[in-house]
């Protein structure tokens, strides 16, 4: 637990999605420690529910919310203002992805339509509904979870790169646009770490290509970046793409996922 005096989200309300599990998870768990109320939004509702119950009932909620449903995440903003008064931090940040196609050939429209849907569209519907209730209150932080995959090339599927290179667009257009209302928008952008999304997908023997000098991200040093993004203390930062990565995407991906074995 942070002490009171280094707490850096005291009276801030949050919103999480894909909260249930990884780095929304370590980032509820670490806003929370920090004073903020949380709410949680995923479809996974026992994982979700099991983060809010540790938190406490007067600090955290569970909201079921498909976030590539416009009615479940206006729902979710609702519940937060009638819950906590007020959302001071949204966090986009569920995210899918896709199939596992190492070719364009092999990839399929319905599995580029759906991780655009939810890594990408569901980033639009988030931001909408929370500037539509932080704009009456001329403050807000909005973060977006993007990835490297957002600037470099060759370590995802197209659908999921198409998608984080289309969160920094978003990110900027609205830090423009919000930045009239007294509203922050930024993306971070984490090096591959070790979560359930990356685990399935890629197997144990990528973290050690990718890591071939040590120090492995974790998912509390994404949560860390979230939290300076989400407090007052940066009050001018707009409208950026935060690299969590080491440097490594800078020096070069350890692998390209396209010439992967089968
Ligand atoms: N793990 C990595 O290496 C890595 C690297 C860079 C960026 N990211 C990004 O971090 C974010 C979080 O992923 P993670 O690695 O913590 O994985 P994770 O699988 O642990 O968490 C993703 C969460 O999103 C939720 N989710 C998926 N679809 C949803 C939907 N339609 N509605 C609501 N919730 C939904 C899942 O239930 C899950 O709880 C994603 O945007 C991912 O692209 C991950």
């Amino acid at each position: 637990m942070a002490s009171t005096s280094l707490r850096k989200l005291e009276r801030k309300v949050a919103l999480i999605t894909g909260a249930a599990s990884g780095i929304g998870e370590a980032t509820a768990r670490l806003f929370s420690r920090h004073g903020a109320k949380v709410v949680i939004a995923d479809v996974q509702d026992n994982l979700g529910q099991k983060v809010a119950n540790d938190l406490g009932s007067s600090s955290a909620i569970f909201v079921h919310c498909d976030v590539t449903t416009e009615s479940d995440v206006k729902n979710v903003v609702d519940t937060t203002i009638s819950k906590f008064g007020k959302l001071d931090i949204m966090h986009n940040n569920a995210g899918i992805i896709g199939e596992p196609n190492t070719s364009i050939l092999e990839s399929t429209l319905t599995d580029f339509e759906q991780v655009i849907k939810v890594n990408l569209i569901s980033y639009f519907l988030g931001t909408k509904h929370a500037a539509r209730v932080m704009i009456p209150n001329r403050s807000g932080s909005i973060i977006m979870t993007a990835s490297t995959s957002s600037v470099i090339a060759g370590g995802a599927p197209h659908a999921y790169t198409s998608s984080k290179h289309g969160i920094v667009g978003l990110t900027k257009n609205t830090a423009v646009e919000l930045g009239q209302h007294g509203i922050r928008v930024n993306c971070i952008s984490p090096y591959l770490l070790d979560t359930p999304l990356s685990r399935v997908f890629y197997g144990d023997d990528v973290f050690k290509k990718v890591y071939p000098n040590g120090k492995i991200l974790h998912r509390d040093d994404v949560a860390e970046a979230a939290l300076y993004l989400a407090s007052d203390e940066v009050g001018y930062v707009s409208g950026h793409n935060l690299m969590v990565d080491g440097g490594n995407s800078n020096l070069k991906l350890g692998f390209n996922y396209f010439s992967q074995s089968k």
